[in-house]
């Protein structure tokens, strides 16, 4: 079986539902406390045994770019200062020089269009897709766990959670087959389908590690749901294997305004040197709140 190697960051949308925040500014590129949404993305692709980083980009997307370039200028001035802490994060996340390729999706047709934009960089092999504005908290990340299904039973495999019956036109909805309660077998996928015509609860998450043959589909640039070519629809025709994981860690929204702030707090409390600097700021705020670590389900 082929390892995975591959990663593509679809990051090519335009972020609408964070105007004005995202007018100039890539929405992957707001920060959870001190990090920008893609970074988590790429720290938990890299600590999976990802070697190739692929973004799928667009216009005013720059900024990611520099994110994972050496800034020699800042570099200099740290060192020069001394200010040993603030390089030692810089350093934190450096990709080698050729590890990481951009691939610019020129129109947002939507995600299925951005990966298949990736094609000709990922070739004919396994890859992985994360999708930077989904957050997954949790003490191994959320990719690795998939990486261990696909190297048990091949295929396709994708990051999936049990969501409220009335939440399911907001998710790509599986068709479950055998189900052991954290690896579940899938029939079918449906793109947000209404609460009475969705065939489970057990909704799909920005995480997805996929067979090749995905472009084939993709190709045909069909359109679906709100108008756009869905990945969902793709993956719905696929043959080979395929299985969704309950994956351990807390999945945070990040693509709406309230999951992002929820994001930003959970985030926060996580670190010891924030913890109680945040609980302090809850109190002014009249919030009496007691932490509960996010726990691997
Ligand atoms: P979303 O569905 O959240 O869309 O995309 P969006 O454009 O980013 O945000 P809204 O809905 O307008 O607020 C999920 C992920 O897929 C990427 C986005 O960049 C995001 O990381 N995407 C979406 C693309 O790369 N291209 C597209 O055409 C659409």
């Amino acid at each position: 079986m082929k390892r995975i190697k591959k990663a593509v960051f679809p990051v090519g949308g335009l972020g609408t539902r964070f105007l004005p925040a995202t007018k100039a500014i890539p929405k992957e590129m707001l920060p959870v406390v001190d990090r920008p949404l893609i970074q988590y993305g790429v720290e938990e692709a890299r600590d999976s045994g990802i070697e190739e980083f692929i973004f799928v980009t667009g216009r005013n997307k720059t900024a990611i770019e520099d994110q994972f370039d050496t800034n020699f200028e800042l570099q200099h001035t740290l060192a020069s200062r001394g200010k040993t802490d603030a390089l030692a994060t810089l350093e934190q996340l450096r990709l080698e020089p050729g590890a990481v390729s951009y691939v610019r999706q020129m129109e947002p047709l939507g995600l299925g269009h951005a990966v298949w934009c990736a094609r000709n960089l990922v070739g004919d092999e396994p890859f992985a897709v994360l999708l930077a504005d989904d957050l997954i908290l949790g003490d191994r990340p959320a990719l690795a766990e998939m990486i261990d299904v696909y190297d048990q039973r091949g295929g396709n495999v994708i990051a999936v959670m049990d969501v409220a019956t009335e939440h399911t036109s907001r998710y790509g909805i599986v068709d479950p087959g055998s189900d052991d309660g954290r690896v579940v077998q899938v029939n079918n996928l449906v793109e947000k389908p209404a609460p009475g015509d969705a065939p489970s609860t057990i909704a799909v998450v920005g995480r997805y590690v996929l067979q090749s043959e995905v472009f084939a589909f993709l190709s045909e640039k069909r359109e679906g749901a709100g108008g756009e070519i869905q990945l969902t629809d793709a993956l719905a025709r696929l043959d080979s294997p395929f299985h969704g994981i309950r994956v351990s860690g807390t999945r945070f929204d990040c693509g709406t305004k309230a999951g992002f702030l929820e994001a930003n707090l959970a985030y926060a409390l996580a670190r010891d040197d924030m913890r109680s600097e945040v609980f302090e700021a809850l109190e002014r705020l009249g919030i009496s709140a007691t932490f509960v670590q996010p726990e691997a389900s």
